[in-house]
Order: C-alpha cells, then structure tokens, then sequence
C-alpha cells in the first residue's frame, strides 16, 4: 500500500546516485519537527480526517496510515531505503529472515506446487521447506549448488513455482550462479530467490544479476551490532504487494524500533562491510598456514574452487568463514571453550567476533544424511570476524588450537 511519504521518497530515482548515497539518504523522511535524522514513529493506528478517509484508506485506495501491523512510516522507510540500496521497485519488512521465507510461501505457494532448493542453505531454512511446508503438500527437491545447468534444468516440473538459493551458503561459502540460475527461472515462469544476507547489496545485488526476490535475515549485518532481529524482502512493485498483503493479514511484521535501528545502522553499512572484509582477509590467511587447520572456506581465498564466479557476482567477501579442524567434534569443543576473547554465540555478522560448531547448533535439527549434504562435519566451526583487533583474535585463537591439540595428542 502506498503511503503519503512513498510520494516524496520514491520521486527521486536512486539509481543515478551510488550505493554509499542511497545507504545514507534513501527513505530519508521528516515529520513536522523538521528533525534531520529520520524519527521513530510509535503508534499502533493513525487518526483519519472523516469517515470517508478511512474509508479510503482501509481500502488502499488513499495514500496513508492506517494500522502498525502493515503501515508505519520508520518500517516503510527502511524498507524504501533497502529498496533502494538492492535496485528494486519495492521492499517489505518482516518480524525475522525465517518470516520473510513464510511470507513467500504464504503469498506464492499452494499445495501441489514444488520448489528446488540449495543444499547447505541455513538450517532452519531447509527444515522449514522440509517439514512445514510439505505438511501443506509444497514438494521440495534439493540440489548442490554446483551442479550444472543441465541438472538444475532436470529437476523443473511443471509444477515448480520457486528456485531458493543463499549465496554464498552459510556455513560452508559455496557460491551460486545468480545469472544461470534466473535465466533457467525466467525461460520455466519460476520465480529466483537469493538470500542476500551474506553479501549485503554492498557486495552483491541479485536483482542486476536476475533475481526476482531478494531476501534478508536483517539481524546481521545490516543491524552488524547484535541488538536485534527482522528480516527483508526486496523485489518489483507488483511481486512485493502480493507480499505485504500476507504480512497485513497473517501479522509477522517488524517492530518500528526494530527499524529505526536497522535504518540507521544501514548507513554505516558499507563502511563495516569494509572492515569486516579487511579483518576477516587476515584471519583466513593466518588460518590457512595453521598446523591444525585442515581446510578453510572463505570466498576471498585465492583457491577457492568457484573464484572466477565470484569475481563476477560478488565485488567483496564479509566476515564470515568457516574451517575444519583437526580431529573431530572433541577437538573442535575443546577448542571452543578454551577462547577466551571470542564469544560462543550462534548469531553472525557483528562488531564482536563469534564462533559456533554448526553441526550442534544451527544444523543441529538436520538429520545426519542433511548435515553430510551439506558439508557440516563435527570437526567444521564457523566463526563471524569482527572489529577487534586481529593481532588479539589471532592470539586467542592460538591459545585455543594449543588446547585442543595438547589434550589430545
Ligand atoms: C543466510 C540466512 N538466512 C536466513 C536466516 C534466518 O534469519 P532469522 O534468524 O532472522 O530468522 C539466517 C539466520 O541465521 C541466515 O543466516
């Protein structure tokens, strides 16, 4: 539903303005205060001239507010701001990223209806398309990332209506072919996914590689501090408004707070992604030459085998990476509770450094079969490089690998 400050955010095109432009300016409202940075509007409703405007309004047939579940000018305004920031016509907020997949299903889905996924995807993801929605009779079919067109085209029914990818996957940084993927979707009527949460649009924008809807766990990097959760859908105008009718009438909506956080946070955006990049370079190659390092996965490794495509979708890497360590799951605990600095926390992408086991935690729903398709051995750790000062993460890491490596040598 358009609102009355859609009409002055969306009258400026922001594709002639830069990525760090729009991050600081886009959505950008005032309200009669005539404050500079952007306000946090809390009410639950809106009070209407007469009886015609609510009327009016209710019916979307007026610009304006009408009820916090579906109108608020601090959510609209980050949800124009990331519309903007992904080269999209529109965006829709949600109570969290897992929310933003519901609300696809919801609007998109019906039962019968299949879907190809990526193996590896987040956890909860994989568990909710493999046990919630084919309770609703929604098949689902899952696929390596890698594999080649011809397979991906193999798995097409005439009743697939999604292809679901992350890119790149989490935790195991695998990369899929964007621009592949959406021209199979556009020449089979299937609609593309990208969760984008990794790359941000600092680093990757699916819609200019064909995506059609891009989504968004908003508690990482875009918050980047650790304080709250949401989510982010961005498409065009007409896709998103089929989405914003299930979030009006099934109710997981953000919080304003929440957005007005996420708002903010997102002008620094581009700046952090830039030291999360930086720090986590230094740590990747410090790993690599670790004696009880078996193999790391990051996309800004030289060697990683899918460099040349990620060279050409992705124009920078984050913090986040993954690695084996010797051993087994003993190893890799010992290691874990011997760090003093790092935290053991499962969120990702925050100014402080994190660690988690996936294969106990966030994959720990998953059946042995999944974890395995999925790369998620006992001996892998993921860890989500902060702000710190890499010359103290590499010393508490050190301490940690002698710990682990003495007790069970
Ligand atoms: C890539 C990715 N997508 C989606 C989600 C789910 O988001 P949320 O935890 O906000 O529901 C996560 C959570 O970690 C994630 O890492």
């Amino acid at each position: 539903m358009e609102t009355e400050l859609d009409r002055g955010a969306m009258d400026r095109d922001w594709r002639r303005y830069s990525l760090a432009t729009r991050a600081v300016r886009a959505g950008q409202y005032q309200d009669v205060s005539d404050q500079h940075s952007e306000p946090l509007v809390l009410t639950s409703s809106y009070v209407f001239s007469d009886a015609e405007d609510a009327a009016e309004k209710f019916a979307g047939r007026r610009p304006g507010n009408v009820y916090v579940r579906f109108t608020n000018p601090t959510v609209r305004a980050f949800e124009q701001r990331v519309a903007a920031m992904e080269g999209t016509g529109d965006a829709v907020a949600t109570s969290s990223g897992m929310a933003c997949y519901m609300t696809v299903a919801l609007a998109l889905l019906h039962p019968g209806d299949h879907v190809i996924l990526a193996e590896g995807m987040f956890g909860t993801t994989s568990r909710l398309f493999n046990t919630y929605l084919r309770n609703f009779g929604v098949a689902a079919t899952f696929i390596n990332v890698n594999a080649g067109r011809d397979e991906w085209i193999s798995l097409v029914q005439s009743n697939t209506k999604l292809i679901v990818v992350e890119s790149p996957t989490n935790p195991m940084m695998q990369v899929a072919d964007i621009r592949d993927l959406s021209s199979i979707a556009r020449e089979n009527g299937i609609l593309l996914v990208v969760d984008n949460t990794l790359c941000t649009p600092v680093y990757q924008r699916p819609h200019e590689l064909g995506a059609n809807l891009i989504v968004h766990s908003a508690g990482k990097y875009i918050d980047g501090q650790g304080r709250c959760g949401g989510g982010i859908i961005a498409g065009r105008e007409g896709l998103v408004a089929q989405l914003r009718d299930v979030l009006r009438t099934v109710g997981p909506s953000l919080s304003p707070y929440n957005a007005w956080l996420f708002l903010k946070s997102l002008e620094t955006l581009p700046i952090r992604m830039q030291e999360h990049t930086r720090n986590a370079s230094t740590l990747a190659g410090w790993l690599m030459r670790h004696p009880a390092v078996d193999k790391i996965y990051y996309t800004g490794v030289r060697d990683h085998p899918q460099s040349e495509l990620i060279a050409s979708q992705q124009s920078g890497h984050g913090g986040l990476l993954s690695f084996r360590i010797r051993g087994g799951r003993r190893e890799a605990w010992r290691f874990l509770d011997a760090l003093k600095l790092i935290s053991n926390t499962t969120n990702i992408r925050d100014t402080k450094t994190m660690i988690t086991h996936p294969a106990t935690t966030t994959h720990g729903r998953l059946s042995a079969a999944e974890r395995g398709s999925a790369g998620v051995s006992d001996n892998l750790l993921r860890i989500s490089i902060g702000f710190e000062d890499p010359d103290d993460l590499v010393l508490d890491l050190e301490q940690a690998f002698q710990a682990a490596m003495k007790r069970s040598a």
